[in-house]
């Protein structure tokens, strides 16, 4: 039996910020939490949205007290300003990491375990009903497609791992899609987190597992990604790019219902323990992926390298987004990122006890993980 699923009502187009409080009142609400880092506050990103929701009646707060690679304390301090706020709806603005917090913020209103019992890799999603506040969801980057995903990612203090939280439950009841908020993001962070959409796309489509909807949604991202990363890195204000880039992130997190692969867990301690940004640690490790999947996909692998413009092959492939990964500004290599070969085999450890690799193509040791870390040096 295979269980297939699909997400979300999602709202795309530029200017559509403005669709907030339309978005919220659908849902019934009055008080709106904006959970939101202090860098988007920066940005002037909140004002459009907090005028959409005074402008349909709603009173709105913003929480911006989110890091990049979020922690547990996020959660529980959102979580009392949403009690403080008497809010009714989160409204998550941001990267990743905001978003995943606002869904994790939901999830602590009227769930009171500890924030480890609800760990999907230990069958936490049992403890998850739907007895959750609503959410829209607004990235700001197009990376991780957190806005029409069911997880939330959480550093945990019992364990110090980036933890996934997932459940149904968590999905946003609408995903607000405007490229407009992604016109000012910087060039290093549009590459990474577009490197995050396309390892999505890519792990996905080569994961263990039969996802034919999926699969299709991959190829396509990819597609999307080959065509607009490279512009919106280097023009930013092409906002067709900039849409493609949001789409394709999107579709990235669909097709990973899936099944994501190696890189992601070798990916999450790089951030955890190196404080690296989640879509530069996937651009950092993908290609010795690609290279150690090609015995058990080299199909598959062949069929991204052609969309990508390299040879029909899995080297190919590996080669392509070495190429991409430079022509787009990115290091090359761990050792650029100042992550140093000492620190290898407690990564390893944590690699290994992450649950992405599970679904990888090929069954990876704690020793291959340890092997592909010293391979992307
Ligand atoms: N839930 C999921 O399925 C999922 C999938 C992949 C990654 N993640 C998680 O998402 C997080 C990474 O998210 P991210 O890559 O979007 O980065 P992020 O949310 O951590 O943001 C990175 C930086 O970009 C800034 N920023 C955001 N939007 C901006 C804009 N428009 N202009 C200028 N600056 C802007 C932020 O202030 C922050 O400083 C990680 O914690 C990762 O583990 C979750
Ligand atoms: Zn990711």
């Amino acid at each position: 039996m295979t269980v297939w699923s699909f997400p979300t009502r999602i709202v795309f187009g530029a200017g559509t910020a403005s669709q907030t409080g339309s978005e919220a009142k659908r849902v019934g609400a009055t008080r709106a939490l904006i959970v939101t880092d202090k860098g988007v506050v920066k940005t002037g990103l909140v004002e459009p949205v907090l005028a959409s929701l005074k402008d349909a009646g709603l009173e709105a707060t913003v929480f911006d007290d989110v890091l990049g690679n979020p922690i547990e304390k996020n959660v529980h301090d959102g979580v009392a300003a949403f009690r403080e706020a008497k809010a009714d709806i989160v409204v998550a603005l941001g990267g990743g990491s905001p978003l995943d917090v606002g869904k994790l913020v939901r999830l602590g209103i009227h769930h009171t375990r500890p924030l480890v019992d609800y760990d999907d890799s230990t069958g936490g999603d049992q403890y998850i009903t739907s007895n959750v506040p609503p959410m829209i969801a607004i990235p700001t980057t197009a990376g991780t497609g957190s806005e029409v995903g069911r997880s939330g990612v959480v550093t945990l203090d019992v364990n110090h791992r980036k933890t996934v939280i997932f459940s149904p439950h968590l999905l946003a009841n609408a995903a607000i899609l405007d490229p407009e908020l992604t016109r000012g993001l910087p060039a290093f962070l549009t590459a990474a987190t577009g490197f995050d959409a396309l390892t999505h796309c890519l792990e996905a489509y080569v994961s263990k597992g039969d996802h034919p909807m999926a699969d299709g949604i991959a190829l396509e991202g990819i597609r999307i990604i080959a065509s607009c990363l490279e512009r919106a890195v280097a023009h930013g204000d092409d906002i067709e790019a900039r849409g493609g880039m949001m789409k394709a992130a999107m579709m990235g997190a669909v097709a990973f219902q899936k099944g994501l692969g190696a890189a992601h867990s070798l990916a999450h301690p790089l951030s955890s323990e190196c404080g690296l940004h989640h879509g530069l640690a996937n651009a950092l490790v993908l290609p010795a992926v690609v290279d150690f999947n090609a015995k058990a996909t080299e199909e598959r692998l062949a069929r991204v390298s052609t969309i990508l413009g390299g040879e029909p092959s899995a080297a190919g492939c590996a080669a392509a987004l070495r190429a991409l990964r430079l022509r787009v500004g990115l290091p090359e290599s761990l050792g650029r990122v100042s992550v140093t070969r000492d620190k290898l085999d407690s990564l390893a450890d944590l690699a290994i006890q992450d649950a992405c690799h599970q679904s990888n193509p090929r069954a990876c040791s704690r020793d291959d993980l340890w092997a592909l870390y010293q391979a992307s040096f």
